[in-house]
This record gives structure tokens, C-alpha cells and sequence, in this order.
């Protein structure tokens, strides 16, 4: 499983790639992981929030609602758990992203600015 979801956040993040024992690393710490043929995602929920850490779909599989599926079940296992806000940063340039948070009921919070090597963070957040 680490290494499928080390080689599909390489086709991902190609300048930033984590290792397979970044993500055994992640999950050892608690966080929850899924991993398909063509997606990944990895979140934590600590007492009554959680943060997406990392989600991403192969480039030629974009667009068919793959990460829209996986933020429902990620959202699903949130409830479970009783949290009831969700949290995640996208980069200020990544429109795929924020388009694909902002459809699925995602809000703006905050900014922090020049956050990944001089491109802002955007802080969204979701009520469940
Ligand atoms: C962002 C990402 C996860 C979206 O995955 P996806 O499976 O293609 O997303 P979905 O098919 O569920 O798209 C849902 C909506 O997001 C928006 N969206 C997705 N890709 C988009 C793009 N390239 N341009 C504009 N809007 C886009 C659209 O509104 C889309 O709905 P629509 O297809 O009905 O118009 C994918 O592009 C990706 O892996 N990017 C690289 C990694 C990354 O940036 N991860 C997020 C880091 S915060």
C-alpha cells in the first residue's frame, strides 16, 4: 500500500514526492489513509477536528470524480468520529484544488502568506 500511494503522490507532486515510509511514518502517527488505482488521500482527526494532510489523483484519471468521491468518504469516517469541522490548506495557484473544495461546500478561512516557497497558503474549512 505505501509504495502504490508513494508512486501515485509522485505523479502528483512531482517536485515534492513523499517516500513510502513518509506515509507507513503517517500512518504509525495516527493518521488514516486511502489509496485506490488512481487516488490517494490521508487525514487525521484529533478530538473534534480533522485535517485532509495530502489528496491527489493520477493525472490521466482527472476530472471523473475520483477526489470528490474521496473527500465524501473521508468526510464520512470525519463523522464517525464525532469531529465536526475539517480543515486543509491548498496553495493560492491551484485552481483544480480550490475549485474542487469550494464545489464540495469548502470555505475560505485564511491566508498565510508566501506559505509554500513564496506562493500563499489558503486555509479553507467545512462544518459537518
Ligand atoms: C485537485 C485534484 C485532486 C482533483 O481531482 P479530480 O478527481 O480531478 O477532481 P474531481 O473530478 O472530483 O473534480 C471535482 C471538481 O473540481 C473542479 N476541478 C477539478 N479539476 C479541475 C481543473 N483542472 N480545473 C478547474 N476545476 C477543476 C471542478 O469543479 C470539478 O467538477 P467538474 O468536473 O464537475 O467541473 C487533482 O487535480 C490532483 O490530484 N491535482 C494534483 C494534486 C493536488 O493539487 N492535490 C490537492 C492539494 S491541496
Amino acid at each position: 500500500m505505501f509504495d502504490k500511494i508513494a508512486n501515485l503522490h509522485q505523479s502528483c507532486f512531482p517536485h515534492k514526492p513523499w517516500s513510502a515510509s513518509d506515509f507507513a511514518d503517517l500512518k504509525k502517527s495516527g493518521c488514516e489513509i486511502i489509496v485506490s488505482e488512481n487516488g490517494f488521500a490521508v487525514w487525521r482527526t484529533v478530538a473534534d477536528e480533522a485535517e485532509i494532510i495530502t489528496i491527489g489523483v493520477a493525472p490521466d484519471a482527472r476530472r471523473g470524480g475520483i477526489a470528490s468521491a474521496m473527500l465524501g468518504i473521508i468526510e464520512n469516517d470525519i463523522r464517525k468520529h464525532n469531529a465536526t469541522k475539517i480543515f486543509l490548506e491548498v496553495a493560492a495557484d491551484n485552481i483544480a484544488a480550490k475549485n474542487l473544495y469550494k464545489n464540495n461546500g469548502y470555505s475560505v478561512i485564511g491566508t498565510r502568506p508566501k506559505y509554500y516557497d513564496g506562493i500563499d497558503a489558503i486555509l479553507m474549512a467545512k462544518d459537518l
